[in-house]
């Protein structure tokens, strides 16, 4: 069957990707959507259970950082789209080995776009119709203080973790590849996503499987500072209007306008796991446990999106309380995909990290 258009979604076996792959499994039949994904710790193809027997989906397990690789598949199907979502994502994990985060978030980024850069020039109409969809984050701009300035597109950028350091270097390297050789691109930066299929390293999962086992919650430093949270689902739409309508060359940053400081937010995830799981209210705020404070750790991020709303109509759909609640209850209904996640090179990397505390 011809497809009237053939993407590649890159990470799609991860968290954010795997809602993005669904979304357009489902809303385009007519695309023809190509999963790359190396299947790391962070990559389970159980998050697409749903969609993977779709005639419009198919799986390819690679590395981007292997280039060859990169081009044949781009080759072999005419791909005529890229939303690239493939990165290691935890800071945690980015301070204890800064060179994965580079080797892909940086070198994978490089490696994808020159792969693509190849395959477009060899065509006749070159780049004309085509798009390279970059997905990046909020904490390339650094961190603010607690006032109310918000980052907007014109923030400079200013990483502070290798994490983000090695996801502004990808940024520069996309924009680059559009002043260089007039690739048509689109970088968005994104705010903390939240819902369900996050790995269990990230806050909120972490905590609602916590709870649930009774185990201590830790909370870095005081637990003062302050992150913007966007439910996944949206942020998957926001990517689908923005790859269809976005302005070539352009960057939008995505964001709930739903500050929290992580002590509230725990707080709010422990009343509703309570809740949910029938305790009494308050129970599991004995679980809260303060220790040794992340290094180098922001103090807050916050979102301007206001020219995503004005210029392609994007706005968050939920609000937090919904969101939250509806989070909670995916984990505790599918307990069996924590315990599988929880069971193997997670367990041991915690089991690391918690020995040094
Ligand atoms: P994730 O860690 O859940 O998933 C990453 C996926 O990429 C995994 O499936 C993994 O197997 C795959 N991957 C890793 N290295 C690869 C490689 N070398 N080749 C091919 N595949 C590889 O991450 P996520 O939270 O879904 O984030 C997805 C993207 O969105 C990332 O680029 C991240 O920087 C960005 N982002 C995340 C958030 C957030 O709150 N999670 C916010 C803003 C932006
Ligand atoms: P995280 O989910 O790792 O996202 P990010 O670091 O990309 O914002 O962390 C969210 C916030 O929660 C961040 O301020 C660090 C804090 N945090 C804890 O206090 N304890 C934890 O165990 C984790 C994982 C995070």
């Amino acid at each position: 069957m011809d497809f009237k258009r053939n993407i590649i979604i890159t990470g799609g076996a991860g968290f954010i990707g795997s809602h993005v792959v669904r979304l357009f499994v489902n809303k385009y039949p007519e695309y023809r959507i190509i999963n790359i994904d190396k299947l790391t710790y962070a990559g389970n193809l159980e998050n697409l259970k749903d969609i993977e027997e779709r005639s419009n989906y198919r799986f390819v397990k690679a590395d981007i950082c292997d280039y060859e690789t990169m081009l044949r598949i781009m080759t072999d199907n005419q791909v005529d789209g890229i939303i690239h979502l493939a990165a290691e994502s935890h800071v945690d994990r980015s301070i204890k080995d800064p060179f994965t985060f580079a080797r892909t978030n940086v070198m994978g980024t490089l490696s994808l776009l020159q792969a693509t850069k190849v395959y477009w020039e060899s065509l006749p109409e070159r780049y004309e119709g085509k798009l390279f969809y970059h997905i990046s984050t909020d904490e390339v701009y650094g961190a603010l203080e607690f006032d109310d300035t918000l980052f907007t597109e014109e923030t400079k950028y200013d990483p502070h973790s290798p994490y983000s350091a090695s996801k502004a270097s990808s940024d520069h390297f996309v924009r680059a590849f559009h002043d260089t050789y007039g690739m048509p691109t689109v970088v968005t930066n994104c705010s903390n996503n939240y819902g369900p299929y996050q790995f269990p390293e990230k806050l909120i999962p972490l905590f609602i499987n916590n709870i649930r086992n009774r185990r201590p919650l830790p909370v870095y430093g005081k637990g003062e500072n302050v992150r913007d949270w966007l439910y996944v689902e949206d942020h998957a739409r926001a990517i689908d209007i923005i790859f269809h309508t976005g302005k070539i060359a352009d960057t939008y940053n995505i964001g709930g306008f739903n500050e929290w400081k992580n002590i509230d937010l725990i707080k709010v995830i422990i009343k509703t796991v309570d809740r949910l799981l029938g305790n009494p209210e308050g129970h599991s705020l004995e679980l809260i446990t303060y220790v040794t404070d992340r290094q180098g750790h922001d103090l807050r991020y916050a979102i301007d999106s206001r020219k995503l709303k004005n210029e392609l109509g994007w706005e968050p759909s939920l609000q937090f309380e919904e969101g939250i609640e509806k989070t909670v209850r995916w984990y505790l209904d599918n307990e069996e995909w924590m315990n599988r996640i929880t069971s193997g090179d997670y367990a041991r990397y915690y089991e690391d990290m918690y020995a040094g505390r």
